[in-house]
């Protein structure tokens, strides 16, 4: 169907239930529908919001687009879960309804207030002339999940000096005070951060503009969020209009953060030392992140990129969200790890501990379509070591590592139908290790690979055949020896 305005922005009310039945038809005979990840019924997911811990549970909303595989008018879509790990499909919890949201339900993040959940989001709005005018709105979740809108926008202008790229509201507490940061561009043409303050997350006063001295760093920040950890100010953010510079910035846009001291709120200051990518792999935007009550600061993001087609449009939907991942700091760097409530589905195991030289091997057991595989590589003299998942007779996906370049390498050339084949098929990252781990979470269409404890993370979407199933270990150039574990999940 061709997507015209009059499509992408048909209120939901005015769909009949036969029509999402339909729909709902066609999404679940797709053959890539995810088994243990966040996906949406019908339609276009994109970023997380308002993560958040409250009343016992972690709840997780996310942009969503009900209608079709493309950007129309978002909703917060609402997922609550215990463990992090199953999830809760709850519903709308915000839809568009009035002249601050009326295209669209914009980013933005929860905190608990007096018993609630306070949910602060971007209002999208256009006029005839389709010229788009952001509000920041509040909306107020009780108990019971009942969400109630307050009347009036929280920010009803955007401060002179930035364009209508002004979204995704990010709110924290500090020293008694909130914080809102927000992404914005500047009329220049260049992206940044703004700050907010308020006492009681219904009035906010503009701060100013943060001091990041990064002035010429794209065009536009999405999705900024700020916190503190292992007493260094982390700021989080997804700036578009970067160009690629060797193996960075290979996608359509990034996703990254900025570490150095805590912010000065006072002089609006962060400073901080080189920009870095969250995840070296394909699919990966907009993550955001949350304290959870066990002090941990644990992330979620995105598994897709605007502006790129993927093969699941056919059925009706798009995109899914990345596992949890707890954040940790080590020497200037973020490490990221899969949550280990993660554990709790694991479910049949495997293992084998073997030497791997100059050759391709097959072990029993390994083989299938979700699962957890954690695979040690040590005492390497191999040139190339490394795995092929959903192996089948024409396809395979490799995670390998390079001893030469010292690089770790995600080939998803051969992985099935391919997406964004214009940004390239393969993704590389430098590490340094002499034993090299992968903890690879495999699910029906999407590869996640922690190596090293975290230290990287590539994250790419896959689209194979069903039957290919097979995993492959190898080492060419030399031998590694090889402890590998494998869980299926479901
Ligand atoms: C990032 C983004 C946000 C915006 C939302 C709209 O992917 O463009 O900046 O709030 O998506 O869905």
């Amino acid at each position: 169907m061709e997507w015209t305005k009059e499509a992408r922005y048909r209120e939901l009310e005015d769909v009949t239930k036969e029509e999402l039945t339909a729909l709902e038809k066609i999404v679940n005979e797709c053959p890539w529908r995810q088994t243990y990840h966040i996906q949406p019924i019908t339609g276009l997911l994109n970023d997380p919001n308002g993560f958040s811990y409250y009343n016992g549970e972690y709840h997780l909303f996310y942009q969503w687009f009900p209608l079709g595989p493309v950007h129309g008018l978002k909703h917060w879509y609402h997922t609550k879960s215990k463990d992090l790990v199953h999830w809760e499909n709850i519903g709308v919890a915000i839809k568009p309804s009035n002249q601050f949201d009326s295209h669209g339900v914009y980013s933005g993040s929860a905190i608990e207030h007096e018993g609630n959940l306070f949910l602060i989001y971007t209002g999208n709005t256009r006029n005839e002339k389709w010229e788009r005018f952001p509000y920041q709105c509040l909306a107020v979740m009780d108990q019971n999940g009942k969400v109630t809108k307050m009347d009036k926008p929280i920010v009803n202008e955007v401060p002179k000096g930035y364009t209508d790229h002004f979204r995704d509201p990010k709110v924290w507490k500090q020293d008694g005070h909130y914080y809102a940061i927000i992404g914005a561009q500047k009329e220049s043409g260049t992206g940044c951060v703004v700050l907010y303050r308020s006492s009681d997350l219904k009035e906010w006063i503009f701060a100013g503009e943060i001091d990041t001295g990064l002035k010429d760093f794209g065009y536009m920040w999405e999705c900024p969020d700020y916190f503190e950890l292992g007493g260094q100010g982390i700021l989080l953010f997804s700036p578009q209009g970067l160009e690629s510079k060797g193996d960075h910035f290979q996608n359509i846009y990034q996703s990254g953060y900025v570490i150095g001291s805590p912010i000065d709120l006072q002089k609006k200051q962060l400073i901080h030392g080189e920009f870095q990518e969250l995840d070296r792999g394909f699919d990966f935007y907009a993550p955001q992140t949350m304290n959870d009550p066990q002090g941990r600061r644990i992330l979620v993001g995105w598994m897709g990129l605007p502006e790129i087609d993927y093969p699941t449009d056919r059925n009706g939907w798009a995109h899914c969200l990345t596992l949890p991942r707890e954040l940790l700091v080590r020497e200037g760097k973020l490490y990221q790890k899969p949550v280990k409530e993660l554990e709790n589905l694991r479910g049949e195991k495997s293992e084998a501990e073997i030497t791997v030289k100059n050759e391709f091997v097959s072990i029993n057991g390994f083989s299938g379509e979700a699962y957890e595989l954690f695979a040690e590589f040590s005492e390497i003299t191999a040139q190339e070591f490394g795995i092929e998942v959903r192996v089948g007779e024409h396809e395979k996906t490799i995670i390998k590592y390079d001893s030469n370049e010292k690089k770790v390498i995600f080939d998803r050339s051969h992985s099935g139908q391919s997406v964004g084949k214009d940004f390239g098929d393969i993704r590389k990252c430098r590490l340094d290790a002499k034993t090299v781990t992968f903890q690879v979470f495999v699910d029906i269409s999407s590869v996640e690979v922690f190596v090293n404890n975290g230290e990287e993370v590539l994250t790419g979407r896959i689209f194979p055949q069903q039957n290919s199933r097979g995993i492959q270990f190898f080492a060419v150039g030399g031998q590694t020896n090889l402890k590998a574990m494998k869980w299926n999940i479901l």
